[in-house]
């Protein structure tokens, strides 16, 4: 919670991504059995939370790759994640090589609770089986220094017989969702080339799925004139090795991880007081690295969510979301959930920090 930074005046949507530098890439945490199991649960109720097209099967690889390779090198008992983030100490270099397959003599999850999933590929869905037999080594090109990830579009399928695809199978790993930016056919940018997304916070994949990120942040107020530019620009620099970090917040009215809809307004209405309970402080960090041999960009959000009653502990908080709440302009309340999110909200802010 301590990381979470309102904008309390314009421009409400800000990059706010700071280096990763010695903080881990993806986070442990207690939650983590709980949020595998719900993913689990997902993946088998809803044959859309993951994507991909054609020809990301091999940045996807290697995006497998650290995953292993972060779950095998992470220390056994490594501090709280908050403190890690709070002690950073400079960035390790990324795994010249693939790395192993599991973390040595842990309960980490494997492939095998992999079950059978669709894989959405472009406008033509076609399933990809689900044996967990890929190999993503051999996939590999030599690494040889950061090699162009091709662009999306017709061409000849890499896809891996057999598996999962790759991005399916590193996301059953950890907490994260996940997902990876490739090259557009026409150069020039960067599209969502495939994803794993199993809690979304009023979005859905399918729909964003090949688009460049301006498209993909079209119904995001403000991201057009304040950030479409410079997440671009952001982007065509990153470098491998130099990830970023950046965290978000909004409040949700229901406490389900897995939410690709804006719910209807809360009935019965929120009274003031009950808002501590009845509504969700929802936080994503999520961070960008380049892969080193593909060149890809993989884009992961660790959703994170207490009741609006956690903040009474955080004074300092409370007083900054109520400030960020109360100079939100029309067009912000009406993408974060409406006023009848928005007044409660505000009035159990106000009533909590006096
Ligand atoms: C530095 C990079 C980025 C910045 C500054 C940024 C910023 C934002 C902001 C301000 C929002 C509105 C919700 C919020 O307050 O968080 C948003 C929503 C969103 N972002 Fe990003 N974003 C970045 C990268 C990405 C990437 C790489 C993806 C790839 C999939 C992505 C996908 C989304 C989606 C799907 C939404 C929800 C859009 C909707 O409401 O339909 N963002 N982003």
């Amino acid at each position: 919670m301590d990381e979470i930074e309102p904008a309390t005046s314009p421009p409400f949507v800000r990059m706010g991504t700071r280096a990763l530098g010695g903080r881990a890439w993806l986070l442990d945490g207690p939650d983590v059995p709980a949020q595998l199991a719900e993913k689990r649960r997902v993946l088998a109720a809803h044959h859309d939370v993951v994507v991909a097209l054609d020809g990301t099967e091999l940045p996807a690889a290697e995006l497998l790759d650290l995953v292993h390779h972060d779950l095998a090198t992470r220390p056994p008992d490594a501090p709280p994640p908050d403190r890690r983030d709070r002690d950073a100490q400079p960035q390790p270099p990324l795994p010249p090589e693939p790395a192993p397959r599991t973390r040595a003599g842990s309960a980490a999850p494997t492939r095998s609770d992999a079950t059978e999933v669709r894989v959405e590929r472009g406008p033509n869905p076609a399933r990809v089986d689900a044996s967990p037999r890929a190999a993503p080594g051999r996939l590999h090109p030599p690494a040889a220094g950061p090699a162009p990830v091709p662009p999306v579009g017709p061409g000849p399928n890499e896809s891996i017989a057999g598996g999962l695809h790759p991005i399916d199978a590193a996301a059953r790993l950890v907490a994260e969702d996940l997902c990876l930016l490739v090259p557009s056919n026409g150069g020039g940018g960067w599209v969502l080339g495939a994803a794993s997304v199993c809690f979304p916070s009023h979005w859905r994949v399918t729909e964003k799925l090949g688009l460049p990120l301006a498209a993909v942040h079209a119904p995001v107020p403000d991201y057009a004139a304040e950030l479409a530019h410079r997440v671009d620009r952001f982007l065509g620099r990153m470098r491998a090795g130099r990830g970023v970090v950046r965290r978000n917040w909004t409040v949700h009215t229901e406490p389900d991880l897995y939410a690709p809809d804006l719910p209807a307004p809360p009935d019965p209405p929120i009274a003031p007081g009950e808002a501590g309970q009845r509504l969700w402080l929802r936080s994503e960090r999520q961070t960008l690295i380049r892969l080193p041999r593909t060149g890809a960009i993989v884009f992961t959000i660790r959703t994170q969510q207490v009741r609006l009653a956690a903040v009474a502990t955080h004074p300092d908080l409370r007083t900054r979301l109520a400030r960020a709440v109360a100079a939100w302009p029309p067009h912000q309340v009406a993408y974060r959930g409406g006023e009848s999110t928005r007044g409660p909200l505000l009035a159990w802010l106000r009533s909590a920090a006096d």
